[in-house]
Parts: C-alpha cells; sequence; structure tokens
C-alpha cells in the first residue's frame, strides 16, 4: 500500500463507540469518548472495553493462544506462512479446513479489480493480505487477536513479503470502527461463526460495504436443520474459551439479507467431489443447470455438520 493509500484508509477509521471522527494526531483519540486509540507494534488498538461481550472475547483472544500452544502451531513458520492458504496445493498437506479456504478463497479473488479497498474481519496473521495486495488493491485487516505469532502482530511477516505497510486494527467486528460505505468488498474466512452476535458482524461488514460493493463469508461453519448446535468438531476449541457456534445456511442468508445483502451465490466450502461420490449428491449434481444448487441445499438441509460459503452483493444506491 502506497504511503497515500495507507492515509486514506487510516482516514475511514472511527471511534468503536460512538462512530466520531479521532484526531489526525498520535495517539489517535475521540474527543467526544476521551479514549486514545494508540498504534503498538504496527497494529491500532481499537478495542471498546464496554462493547457487549467484551469479557467473552478477551477470554477466546487468550484461548486462540493457549489452544495454538498445545496443538504446536504457536511459533510461526515462514514456509508455511508464505503460502497460506494454499497449504494443500503447494505443501502438500492434507487438511480438510485449509482445502476448503483454499477453494472458497477463488470466490473472494475472482471479483478483485485493481483499485479496490478491501476489508478482512478475523484475519488473524492477515495471510490474505499477501493475494489482495498483488491485485492492486488495497488490504485492512482486522481481529480482536493482536498476538505477534497468530495474530495481527504477525501481519508484518506479510508487509516484508509485500514491501509495503497496511493497516492492522484490533476491533471487534460486531462493532466495526470504520466509517459506513468505506470498502469495496468486505469479507471474512471462518470468522463469522464466532460472532456472539451474528445480526451483529453481518450488519457491520454490511455496513461499512459500499452499496453495490461485496460482502463475503468464506467457509463458515454450517448444519443441516435437524442438528443441535453444538458441532463435535468445535468441542475442542470450546473447551479453551473460544466462542463457537454453528448456524444453518438459512440463519446466515437471512442475518445477510436482512442487512442489506443480497446472497448471490452460496456453495459447499470445500467444493463438489466430496458429495459427488454420495448417492444423492451424486444424482443431484448430475441435474442439468441446478445440479450444484440442489446438491448444496439437499447437503446442507439433510447432512450433519459442514462448511459453507456465501457471496452477496450489498443493496442500495451508490
Ligand atoms: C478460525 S479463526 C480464522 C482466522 C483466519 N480467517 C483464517 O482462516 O486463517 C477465527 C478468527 O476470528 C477472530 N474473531 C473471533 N471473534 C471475532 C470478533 N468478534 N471480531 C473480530 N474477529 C474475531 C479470531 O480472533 C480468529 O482470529
Ligand atoms: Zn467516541
Amino acid at each position: 500500500m502506497t504511503a497515500t493509500a495507507l492515509l486514506e484508509v487510516e482516514s475511514l477509521v472511527r471511534c468503536p463507540t460512538c462512530r466520531g471522527p479521532l484526531s489526525a494526531a498520535e495517539p489517535r483519540r475521540c474527543e467526544r469518548c476521551g479514549v486514545d486509540y494508540p498504534l503498538v507494534d504496527g497494529v491500532r488498538r481499537m478495542l471498546d472495553e464496554n462493547a457487549p461481550g467484551i469479557a467473552e472475547k478477551r477470554r477466546e483472544m487468550e484461548g486462540w493462544v493457549s489452544m495454538a500452544r498445545e496443538q504446536e502451531w504457536y511459533e510461526p513458520d515462514d514456509e508455511v506462512d508464505a503460502v497460506l492458504p494454499y497449504v494443500c496445493r503447494d505443501l502438500g498437506w492434507d487438511d480438510p479446513t485449509w482445502r476448503a479456504t483454499e477453494y472458497s478463497f477463488a470466490s473472494l479473488l475472482e471479483l478483485l479489480r485493481p483499485g479496490m479497498r478491501v476489508l478482512e474481519i478475523g484475519a488473524a496473521k492477515c495471510w490474505g493480505s499477501q493475494h489482495v495486495i498483488a491485485r492492486g488493491c488495497t488490504y485492512v485487516g482486522a481481529d480482536i487477536l493482536a498476538d505477534p505469532n497468530i495474530g495481527l502482530g504477525r501481519g508484518l511477516f506479510y508487509e516484508e513479503l509485500a514491501g509495503q505497510p497496511f493497516l492492522r486494527v484490533q476491533a471487534d467486528g460486531e462493532g466495526l470502527p470504520f466509517a459506513s460505505a468505506s470498502f469495496d468488498v468486505t469479507y471474512c474466512v471462518a470468522t463469522l461463526h464466532h460472532a456472539l452476535d451474528l445480526g451483529a458482524m453481518v450488519g457491520e461488514m454490511s455496513r461499512v460495504t459500499r452499496p453495490g460493493g461485496h460482502v463475503l463469508a468464506l467457509n463458515e461453519g454450517s448444519r443441516a436443520l435437524r442438528q443441535g448446535a453444538n458441532a463435535p468438531t468445535q468441542e475442542e476449541a470450546l473447551g479453551f474459551g473460544i466462542n463457537e457456534h454453528v448456524h444453518t445456511i438459512y440463519a446466515y442468508v437471512w442475518a445477510l439479507a436482512r442487512h442489506g445483502v443480497l446472497v448471490r451465490r452460496i456453495f459447499q466450502a470445500d467444493g463438489y467431489d466430496g458429495i459427488a461420490g454420495t448417492r444423492a449428491g451424486g444424482t443431484l449434481l448430475r441435474l442439468p443447470l441446478v445440479g450444484r444448487a440442489a446438491a448444496t441445499l439437499y447437503t446442507q438441509s439433510c447432512c450433519g455438520y459442514q462448511g459453507v460459503s456465501l457471496v452477496g452483493r450489498r443493496l442500495g444506491r451508490r
């Protein structure tokens, strides 16, 4: 990001509590609320200490670090981080979560055009930056997690890879510190299902996206209509205090629709190879024209827990 583009996106930052303007001078300050929002180790600290659920979100931040240490992925590995999310394609990993993210991420890349402003919620290390910046876009990463190894602090590695700084903001996706209609594209990967209030996060993603812009939720946990609210795969993370939820595709689509985002594409997060081998899925996929739509609706409505990706467009006048 050029110095001008960085200044431009810095000017879109608002107080997370009252959405008022911040001082231009450091530390950036909301005079109305009397709160400073400093830049610490390259990350703008913009958490609202009085926001709903802040205690649960702080517990989640600690939970990610504890879980990463226990599962031994806390220490950064440059070779891995340099290719994320393509660890299956480029390093031969056999990991269903990353494979689904690889598949779903293509739907973001295909709609990017040079000059677009792109915001990622739940950006973690900001690995998305390397792909977004390579397409000539301005990238902004937001997450509650500022940790130097597995959170926004690690974004420094990607700034060095890109040869330019970009804006990293410690912020709650349920109360974003940005002016309305600031971004052409707002997206998240595996993050919406961590929201304590799904509608609040979707509403904020919609608010900060310009009318006509895109809102994407990629590789989100989903459940069939008759499945319970606790996915077995989320148990371990829940034990670390991470806020996990699993929604039906109808809950995601409705949350987006009621905040002015029309879903234009919905697909299996990991693609169609898996369900092609099932009896019902295989049959539906062979239907002319509507094969994928029918297989997605059937699988998402009737078959256990999985991942879904949604691409929507923000309604309203440009
Ligand atoms: C499963 S991780 C996904 C990280 C990254 N998108 C990826 O796919 O590698 C979920 C991320 O969402 C973040 N997160 C959870 N709740 C959040 C919230 N309310 N606002 C912003 N980020 C949040 C977590 O800190 C974590 O980094
Ligand atoms: Zn304020």
